[in-house]
């Protein structure tokens, strides 16, 4: 099912204890003031300079990511999981706020990107990964797909880095409008692949209340799983129910 609106407005009208799992993909606060040019002049178009990132200061973003972060804690059942995908430009905020509102961090994952967006200026390091924070409710359970994670891995212990294309080197996901990337951060099938997977069973309730272009729906359904996805732009919201009706086959790695 998918919901249009502001995702802690949609939240505080769902019961208590709902869903078995969530994943979410916040706005990340880049605070991009200027295009960015690569060292022959021209613009990188690929980059999240969209309104829905854009915020007056550090204490909003901080009091925003309460806010739903309040919301989603209250939605989830006490043997559920939430995975929030960050940036290092929020991660810390998401990571702190997390603790104060008493979730146990379980795991930080770092996901290794081959094509990473480089660092025209050469003024310092590429930033080739991005992380997901994975956490529970303080005091409640959780369910972790170990068995099948260790066979996938040819009998080894699973790890917490990742290694996975982007969406721009996976020419048949990215979702190109006019020319443009519909959803500069869209997220590769074959991450939520990992999520999903890793902490969920087939006929659970998995929850995105930052859903885009509907990249979790599409794996929620090629992999049987429930899926409830909260999005407040129109455009995104048709473009992922398209996405979910075509039959579009998620790519897994
Ligand atoms: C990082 S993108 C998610 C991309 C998604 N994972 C995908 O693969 O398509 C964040 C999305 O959250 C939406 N958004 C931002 N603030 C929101 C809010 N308060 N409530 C609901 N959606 C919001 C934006 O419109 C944007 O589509």
């Amino acid at each position: 099912m998918i919901l249009q609106g502001d995702c802690i407005e949609v939240l505080s009208q769902i019961e208590d204890e709902t869903v078995d799992l969530a994943y979410a993909d916040p706005p990340y606060n880049l605070q991009l003031k200027n295009p960015l040019k690569r060292p022959d002049g021209t613009t990188y178009e690929n980059l999240v300079d969209t309104d829905w990132d854009r915020f007056s200061s550090l204490d909003v973003y901080e009091e925003f990511t309460k806010q739903w972060l309040t919301q989603v804690r209250r939605v989830m059942k006490r043997k559920s999981s939430l995975w929030v995908s960050c940036t290092y430009h929020c991660s810390f905020i998401i990571g702190y706020t997390l603790m104060k509102l008493n979730f146990e961090i379980l795991n930080h994952i770092v996901w290794i990107k081959d094509n990473p967006t480089p660092n025209f200026s050469g003024t310092r390091f590429c930033q080739s990964h991005e992380s997901l924070i994975w956490c529970k409710k303080k005091g409640g359970t959780h369910y972790f797909n170990y068995q099948f994670l260790k066979k996938e891995n040819n009998n080894k212990q699973p790890r917490a880095e990742w290694y996975l294309p982007g969406p721009s080197q996976l020419q048949k996901e990215k979702i190109v409008v006019n020319g443009k990337r519909i959803n500069a951060a869209q997220k590769p099938s074959s991450l939520l692949y990992k999520v999903i997977v890793s902490s969920s069973k087939e006929g659970d309730l998995v929850l995105d209340p930052f859903m885009g272009i509907g990249t979790t729906g599409l794996v929620c359904q090629r992999l049987k799983r429930e899926f409830l996805g909260i999005e407040r732009d129109i455009e995104q919201v048709k473009i992922a129910k398209q996405r979910l009706e075509s039959g579009m086959i998620p790519i897994f790695y």
